[in-house]
Order: C-alpha cells, then sequence, then structure tokens
C-alpha cells in the first residue's frame, strides 16, 4: 500500500470522527446528505433539493494546506454531482464536480466522497451542485483560513459573517428547464432575489415576512464572507449608508477597495470588512439585478432582496430601515464598469502574483448568441445556443475525463484558437452563416507548462449581447484589461497589466466588449470552462480544456479514486457516436 492509499483507509476509518492532521494540513470530514424538503418563500411551498435539510447549505471550514473529504449521500430522486468552486484541486479533475465533464452524475441510492485539496487559495469560496440546475438550491460557502501560523493581510476583525446571495424560482426549476430546452426559446426566470435564503420585507407579491436579520455592535468590525450564488443574473449588493472594503475576491487578496456598492456575477466570493461605524439603528442590506441584455428585454426579476442590519443596544430607531441609495439601478453599467476597473490583486511579498509573460498558447474565443434549424420539429424551427468560437457544447455520453484518461475515441474533437470567421463582432449586421451555429463537443488540449493567453470577444448576434461571467475550472486566470467594441491585438495588449491583475476564476466579457486573461497549465486534469450564467450553460456557452500530464508524478494526473459514479450512457452503443472526432450534430 503507498502512504497515501494508508492515509486514505485510515482517513476513511475514521469519517465522522475527528479531523486529524496529515502531511502538514489538517483532514476534515462531511457528510452531505440530499434530500427534498419542503421549503415556503415568496407564499409558495415547495420541495426543494437541500443538503443536511439547510437552504443555503452548510459551511465548510478549513485552513489553507488542509484537505476536506465530503461523502455525498444522495437520497433524492434524481442523479446530482457537487462542484468546489474556485478550489483548484492540483492534480485531482476526478473531485472537480461538473456532470458530462468530469464524472457522471450520482446516481439516488448512492454515495461518492470527493476529497477537497486547498492549496494555494486563501478567503472565501463555495460550493454547488454542478448538474442541472439544481445548484439553485444546492449550494454553500467555503472557508478557507490562512495556513496554520500564518495571518491575514489586514488586522484581525472582531467577528464574521456569511451572505449568501441567492434567487427563488417557482415551481419544480430542473423540469421546467428541460421542457423549456426542447423548444429552446427563453428558460426559467427567478422570481425573487435571497439574502442568506429570505427575499426580505419589501416582496409586494407575497405578505410573508421573511427576512435575515444581522446583529452587529456598534465600533466592531466584521469580515463578511459573501457568496454569489445567484443562478442566472448579476447582481449589485449594497448596506445603506455604510461603505465595504473588499479585501479578497475568489479566493485571493486585493488591494483593499472602499466601495459604497459591489457588483457580482454567479460565482463570485468575496471578503469584505464592514465596520459597524454609523448612528446605531436598522439599516437594509439589498441586492438587485444587474441587467445587461437589450433594453428591450424588460421582463426580468426587478425584485429587490432584502436583509435587516441591526445595531445592537438601546436607541431610538424608526421603524423603517433605512434602503441603500448607494445600490445602482439595473442597467447601471457605469457603475459596475467603475467597481470592475478597480481591482488589483495584492502582490504582496507574501501573496504574490506570477503573471505569464512569455505566451505559449493564444486563442481567441467568440462569446455568442446564435440560433440553429432544429430537424426535430421545434415549434418555431430554431432553437437559440449560446456559443464559444461557433462551436454550442454538446454533452458527451460518457465524461471527457474518463474518455481522455482511458482513450475512449470519438467524444470529443479540437476546439479552435481562433474563429472561422472574422466579422465586426460587435456590429448590428451580421451574415446568415454567422448567425446560425453547429454544435459539438470540443475540447483544447494543453501541453502541461504552456503559458496561455485567452481573449473573449462578445458579439452582439441577434442582439443577444450581454455581460457573460466566464469562470474556468482548475485554475484562477490573471485578468490583464477589458474594454468595449472589437478587441485591438495592436494597441489594447498595450494598457495590459501585468503588475498587479487581478487573479480570479470568473469575470464578466462585458456586454459589446472583451476581455484578456492569462494563466500557465500547470495542473495537469481536464477542466470546464463556460458562462456561470446557468442559461447559457444550457444553451451550450461552454468548453473545456484538457492539460497533459508533465514528465513526473508530481506534475501527472493522479488515478481515479475508489467509487467513480458509472455513467449509465456507457450503455449508448457507440456506432451511434458520430466518430470523426468532432461530435456535431446533423
Ligand atoms: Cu461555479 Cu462550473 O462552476
Ligand atoms: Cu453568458
Amino acid at each position: 500500500m503507498t502512504p497515501h492509499a494508508f492515509l486514505l483507509a485510515v482517513a476513511l476509518l475514521l469519517v465522522g470522527v475527528l479531523p486529524f492532521t496529515a502531511c502538514g494540513g489538517t483532514v476534515h470530514f462531511y457528510d452531505f446528505i440530499l434530500k427534498e424538503t419542503n421549503f415556503t418563500r415568496l407564499c409558495m411551498t415547495k420541495p426543494i433539493m437541500t443538503v443536511n435539510d439547510s437552504f443555503p447549505g452548510p459551511v465548510i471550514r478549513a485552513r489553507r494546506g488542509d484537505t476536506v473529504y465530503v461523502n455525498v449521500v444522495n437520497q433524492g430522486d434524481y442523479g446530482l454531482t457537487l462542484h468546489w468552486h474556485g478550489v483548484r484541486q492540483p492534480r485531482n479533475p476526478w473531485s472537480d464536480g461538473p456532470e458530462h465533464i468530469t464524472q457522471c452524475a450520482i446516481q439516488p441510492s448512492t454515495n461518492f466522497t470527493y476529497e477537497i485539496n486547498f492549496t494555494e487559495e486563501e478567503g472565501t469560496l463555495w460550493w454547488h451542485a454542478h448538474s442541472d440546475w439544481t445548484r439553485a438550491t444546492v449550494h454553500g460557502t467555503i472557508v478557507v483560513l490562512p495556513a496554520e501560523g500564518t495571518n491575514y493581510p489586514f488586522p484581525e476583525p472582531d467577528g464574521e459573517e456569511v451572505i449568501v446571495l441567492g434567487s427563488w424560482y417557482e415551481g419544480n426549476l430542473n423540469q421546467m428547464v428541460s421542457e423549456e430546452l426542447r423548444e429552446g426559446l427563453s428558460l426559467p426566470q427567478s422570481v425573487g432575489y435571497l439574502i442568506n435564503g429570505y427575499p426580505g420585507d419589501l416582496i409586494v407579491e407575497c405578505t410573508m415576512r421573511q427576512t435575515y436579520r444581522w446583529v452587529v455592535q456598534y465600533g466592531k468590525t466584521y469580515l463578511i464572507r459573501l457568496v454569489t450564488a445567484v443562478l442566472d443574473a448579476e447582481v449589485f449588493f449594497a448596506i445603506a449608508g455604510h461603505n465595504l472594503t473588499i479585501v479578497a475576491m475568489d479566493g485571493a487578496y486585493i488591494k483593499p477597495l472602499v466601495t459604497p456598492y459591489i457588483t457580482a456575477s454567479p460565482g463570485r466570493t468575496m471578503d469584505i470588512l464592514f465596520t459597524a461605524d454609523q448612528t446605531p439603528g436598522l439599516y437594509y442590506m439589498a441586492s438587485r439585478e444587474h441587467q445587461s441584455q437589450d433594453i428591450g428585454i424588460t421582463g426580468f426579476d426587478h425584485s429587490n432582496g432584502t436583509a435587516i442590519l441591526e445595531y445592537q443596544g438601546n436607541y431610538s430607531s424608526s421603524v423603517t430601515p433605512l434602503f441603500p441609495d448607494n445600490l445602482p439601478a439595473y442597467r447601471d453599467f457605469k457603475a459596475s464598469e467603475i467597481f470592475m476597473g478597480q481591482i488589483r490583486s495584492l502582490a504582496s511579498p507574501e501573496h504574490p502574483v506570477d503573471v505569464p509573460l512569455d505566451i505559449t498558447t493564444r486563442m481567441f474565443i467568440v462569446v455568442s448568441m446564435n440560433v440553429i434549424y432544429c430537424l426535430d420539429g421545434c415549434e418555431k424551427g430554431f432553437k437559440i445556443l449560446s456559443t464559444l468560437t461557433n462551436v454550442s457544447w454538446l454533452d458527451p455520453p460518457v465524461d471527457i475525463l474518463k474518455a481522455y484518461y482511458w482513450n475512449i475515441s470519438g467524444i470529443y474533437g479540437d476546439f479552435p484558437d481562433y474563429p472561422p470567421t472574422w466579422y465586426n463582432f460587435t456590429g448590428d449586421y451580421f451574415e446568415q452563416s454567422i448567425v446560425v451555429t453547429r454544435q459539438g463537443t470540443k475540447v483544447k488540449v494543453l501541453h502541461f507548462n504552456d503559458t496561455v493567453e485567452l481573449i473573449f470577444q462578445g458579439t452582439n448576434v441577434l442582439y443577444g449581447s450581454m455581460n457573460h461571467p466566464i469562470h474556468l475550472h482548475g485554475q484562477s486566470f490573471y485578468v490583464l484589461g477589458s474594454g468595449y467594441g472589437n478587441f485591438n491585438n495592436e494597441t489594447d495588449p498595450l494598457n495590459f497589466n501585468l503588475v498587479d491583475p487581478p487573479k480570479l476564476n470568473t469575470y464578466p466579457v462585458p456586454k459589446l466588449g472583451w476581455v484578456a486573461v492569462r494563466f500557465r497549465a500547470d495542473n495537469p486534469g481536464v477542466w470546464f470552462m463556460h458562462c456561470h450564467l446557468e442559461h447559457h450553460q444550457s444553451w451550450g456557452m461552454d468548453g473545456v480544456f484538457i492539460v497533459l500530464n508533465g514528465d513526473t508524478e508530481e506534475t501527472s494526473m493522479r488515478p481515479p479514486p475508489p467509487g467513480m459514479p458509472s455513467c449509465s450512457s456507457w450503455a449508448i452503443p457507440f456506432e451511434f457516436i458520430d466518430n470523426d472526432g468532432n461530435n456535431d450534430a446533423s
């Protein structure tokens, strides 16, 4: 038995008993029981999938350097997977979680134990379901404290507060999604924004008061651990009368950023210092949609999700809390541009940046809405799809990681480095050949240690331009720059920030604009990349990187852990799969 296998065996014997120290870090164990539980929100009672009966789900706490085992027991009636958003998982894509990419679903009445390795991340991250739209209710916070013997790069706060921004949907979400995907014209919209699971008392449709309250003491400073678990929209968030000081984003420290509000894409996490220094009283915290679609699109969720910040003690306060006048309006692009433009890595000796300067691999990825004619008779004869470089992702019958590891051919083809045609991406007129797209399962293969630059270019095809929060698994990227219009490959790189660019795992490609990111491909494995707006992910705005092994064991993927869920679709006879390596739908 290898030392690692031995430790694992001991670890599994001790499940649920105690955390213990191994290899410098502590090992923790969690049991996540997934099942449907009735919850009432916005005057609707419905069963939702939950972890350990809680919504939002439980908080995972660990230190940098620790390992966490999460035993997922599926007591629900459909298959699902979990993902540890923003955790690098070195050499361990097996526990990353996205269905069809690194595993098949954990079927009802079965379990699977994920191993989560915290190595470089520090601060707040989160976990969520990564199958269907189950993450609407299956999500929770991950707190990664500094490694044993080290401290925050800011004064120790007096207290801590977790704030999870969420959204609420009517009906049976997964069922509605699968029906609407068949017609391909629209997908469900949220009916309310939530803070720590509650909509707050400004909801007009429902008189039931369900409001989260956070009690603070005057003069104290708290560390807010904020998770944007909203399913399908970007949001603004603010606390009335108070500024926020952001000190970390996506599990990496940034230069302290003082701001009256924040803009957050789905997936974004932040560590925020908050000082209770205003006149003691009641203050609303509020989140609302940041809507970047065409101005003609008005049918979005206009609700304000609220919670109440309450100063402890005796004071005369008005009965109604103050609403944040610092919360930007739905379409306030300037507000989000200003906010995003201020983010800089801490770039200190303890937390340095390592921006790749010599680039081996450049890709220009076009991020767009498109259509496809449906031959299987959908109502309008065409469907809306979302694409990366004119390919709309098609889920393979076997997950990409298995296909790669076991050398199963015919499952995926090559993702292009450049679009097949160059056009005025942010213009107003598009050839039919640009508007109509194809489906495929295309993967970009990188060599170990490749230095990669990705330019994401948004388009105005179908007047569908909007912000696309692109998320990469397996590593964060440095965001060098971003702008409006078409990327200019001569002038725009001159303004790249190579000194202290933020290191993030998600970044919105701005409406009618572009963003440039870089990373070093030093984490061998299979890593998903997708728009974190759920409807775009479902419509195919997805891609995969395979990072090949290096020359040594330490630079190679680990072998699969025991008990990987099996794929029922392995039963699909291979002659029914287009075997040219492209998987193009007819
Ligand atoms: Cu937040 Cu692919 O994940
Ligand atoms: Cu998108």
